[in-house]
């Protein structure tokens, strides 16, 4: 059996700061109602694009596992912001790193993505096609926000976050996943003329409308993590008592709460840095893990849990021993 171990992890957070007091005053909200509501203080804004800062956590990940770029086989951009659709933007983030070996591609799952990216990772390791995968959550979603939308407008952020997934003996790293979609409400969270499928010649005024009815996505937000985590558990074989660290999917702290509650899972046991970025959508989680791991919260051999959830609406939980 081939295990898929971490063996790098990296981050890139842009450094401009957008405090919910800054959002004020532009659109009619308030620092309590967004504190209140989501958990939410401040997100970060890119200048650059999403190729860059998808290159910078890279490099931090490669340097981490003591790679260079041209030993990786494949590079996996789990995104739903692409800098550019054609080519991929991960065909951008092989030229940036010189990665000349990769085989690349782009994987939208939305929030969902990198738990994705990082089980279809695992099975290429897995089953001998591949020795290192490197997986990207990267999303710069200022972009494809209506500023003038205030539902919105204070809920996300831009950052990337990435993995190095390496072929290894050793006793350690994933361990399984459950991915699934609940296709039958994607309409709730659906951005209007955001792919072909458009009124191309329809009042185009440069800002784009968001469908979001943000108590349903809550509730199945709720319904499709804990229902995904108790699967990969008895998939893997897990207690739930055993496990020892957890990173959800980072969209609102009351849904963060909702899933503790469900799953029985005691707070010190969560990750949550949703203060300081918001919801960086497919990168929430690798930017969180890295976080964990900065600040010595992730030992060796710990179990770990991963769950996440988004437009789609899809969802994933994946287990993994450190
Ligand atoms: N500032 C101030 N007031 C606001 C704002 C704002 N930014 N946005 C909405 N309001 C107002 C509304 O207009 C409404 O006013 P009204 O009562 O006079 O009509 C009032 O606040 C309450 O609005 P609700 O939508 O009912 O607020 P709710 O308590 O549901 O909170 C929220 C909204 C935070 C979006 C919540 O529904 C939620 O967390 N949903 C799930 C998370 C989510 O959807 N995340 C987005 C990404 S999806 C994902 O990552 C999975």
């Amino acid at each position: 059996m081939i295990n898929a171990e971490i063996t790098g992890w990296g981050k890139c957070v842009p450094p401009a700061v957008l405090s919910n007091h800054d959002l004020a005053t532009f659109i009619e909200t308030n620092d309590d109602w967004i504190t209140s509501r989501t958990g939410i203080k401040e997100r970060r804004i890119s200048h650059v694009d999403l190729a860059q800062l998808a290159y910078v956590a890279a490099q931090h990940a490669l340097a981490c596992a003591g790679l260079e770029a041209k030993d990786l086989d494949c590079i996996i951009l789990a995104t739903c912001s692409p800098g550019t659709s054609v080519p991929s933007t991960s065909s951008r983030v092989q030229q940036l790193l010189k990665a000349d070996n990769a085989a690349v591609f782009d994987m939208n799952a939305a929030c969902s993505g990198f738990v994705y990216g990082l089980q279809t990772a695992a099975s290429l390791i897995q089953s001998g096609a591949m020795k290192r995968v490197l997986v990207i959550g990267g999303e710069r979603l200022s972009q494809i926000l209506n500023w003038a939308q205030r539902e919105t407008a204070v809920l996300f952020g831009d950052g990337a976050g990435a993995v190095i997934i390496e072929a290894s003996e050793n006793d350690c790293g994933f361990q399984g996943a459950k991915l699934g979609c609940d296709s039958e409400r994607r309409e709730i969270l659906f951005i209007d003329d955001f792919g072909t499928d458009r009124k191309r010649f329809a009042g185009v005024d440069g800002m784009y409308t968001f469908h979001f009815d943000g108590q349903e996505i809550f509730k199945r937000a709720v319904k499709g993590m804990g229902g995904a985590t108790t699967t990969v558990l008895e998939q893997t074989n897990i207690d739930p008592q055993d496990i020892d660290f957890i990173i959800p999917h980072q969209a609102n702290l009351r849904i963060i709460d909702a899933l503790a509650k469900r799953i029985n899972a005691p707070s010190e046991k969560i990750m949550i840095n949703i203060e300081k970025y918001g919801n960086t959508s497919s990168a929430t989680v690798p930017i969180a893990l890295c976080e964990a791991l900065e600040q010595g919260r992730i030992k060796p051999g710990d179990q770990l849990l991963l769950a996440a959830f988004g437009a789609g609406l899809t969802w994933g939980a994946a287990t993994l021993k450190w």
